[in-house]
């Protein structure tokens, strides 16, 4: 018996790095996951080897439109939303001093606009059907400021308050909703790879965290081991938000 045996789940940004991660352990626990993602070939590719039988939906987070047509397909095909994981995001690293009007807007409409439009669809979805879990991957960088990613900064600091007014809204309304974040430190994915390569770093840090480690963290907080946590916020970075390292000589 799986940890999510039998739940429907939604991973958005599934198809690469810890969205992937997620959706493979979230089949593995016993879990129907349909990866949502821009990304085709790659969300094609990893339905085809979940652990359960799974679908691609080519979606993206930062439409309305392609949220409505998600609720639809998925209802349709499996009848319920039991858990969304609002996981896809974007980074264009620049400070307060340069960083585009349009590149802040980009950010924020797949960052916390996705989030927002996910968290709505889903609070209306499961209402209907009696309950369910939303997972919201943030960022330790919604702690703390980020001198070179003002934006994509700012933009996971809504997502943390946006968590804590769905949790509220739903223990309110005794819908049986939880909705919780989930804070990854440095992790080795496509986006850490492509940031650090850009930076003339080797694309592998020896610091970054598994991606499947931030998995486990939804994989909790989606399941039923969690009934009681709501609004709540899992930082998974080996206490660096907690006990930053010593400034550098
Ligand atoms: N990697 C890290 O160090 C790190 C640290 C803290 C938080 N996070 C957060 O973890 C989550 C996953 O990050 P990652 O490092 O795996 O990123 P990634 O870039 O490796 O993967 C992100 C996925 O999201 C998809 N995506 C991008 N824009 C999309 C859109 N508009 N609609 C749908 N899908 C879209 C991409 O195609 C990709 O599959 C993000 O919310 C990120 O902010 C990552």
């Amino acid at each position: 018996m799986g940890r999510v045996q039998g739940k429907v789940a939604i991973v958005t940004g599934g198809a690469m790095g810890i969205g992937a991660a997620t959706a493979r352990l979230l089949a593995e626990e016993g879990a129907s996951v349909v990866v949502a993602d821009v990304a085709e070939a790659e969300g094609q590719a990893l339905v085809a080897d979940l652990a359960t039988p799974g679908l691609f939906l080519r979606h993206d987070v930062s439409s309305e439109a392609d949220w409505d047509e998600l609720a639809r397909t998925v209802t349709a095909r499996f009848g319920r939303i039991d858990i969304l994981v609002n996981n896809a995001a974007i980074q264009i690293p620049a400070s307060i001093a340069d960083v585009t009007y349009a590149d802040y807007r980009r950010i924020q409409a797949v960052n916390a606009d996705g989030a927002f439009l996910g968290c709505r669809m889903a609070v209306r979805e499961m209402a209907r059907s009696g309950g369910g879990a939303i997972v919201n991957v943030a960022s330790v960088a919604s702690h703390s400021g980020e001198a070179g990613g003002v934006a994509y900064s700012a933009s996971k600091g809504a997502v943390r308050s946006l968590t804590k007014s769905v949790a509220v809204f739903c223990q309110n309304a005794e819908n049986g909703i939880r909705c919780n974040s989930v804070h990854p430190g440095v992790t080795d994915t496509p986006m850490l790879r492509a940031m650090r390569a850009d930076l003339g770093l080797e694309p592998q840090s020896p610091h970054a965290g598994d991606p499947r480690q931030v998995a486990y963290a939804v994989l909790y907080l989606a399941s039923d081991e969690a009934l009681l946590v709501n609004g709540a916020e899992l930082l998974v970075d080996s206490a660096r938000t907690v006990t930053p390292p010593p400034p550098k000589r």
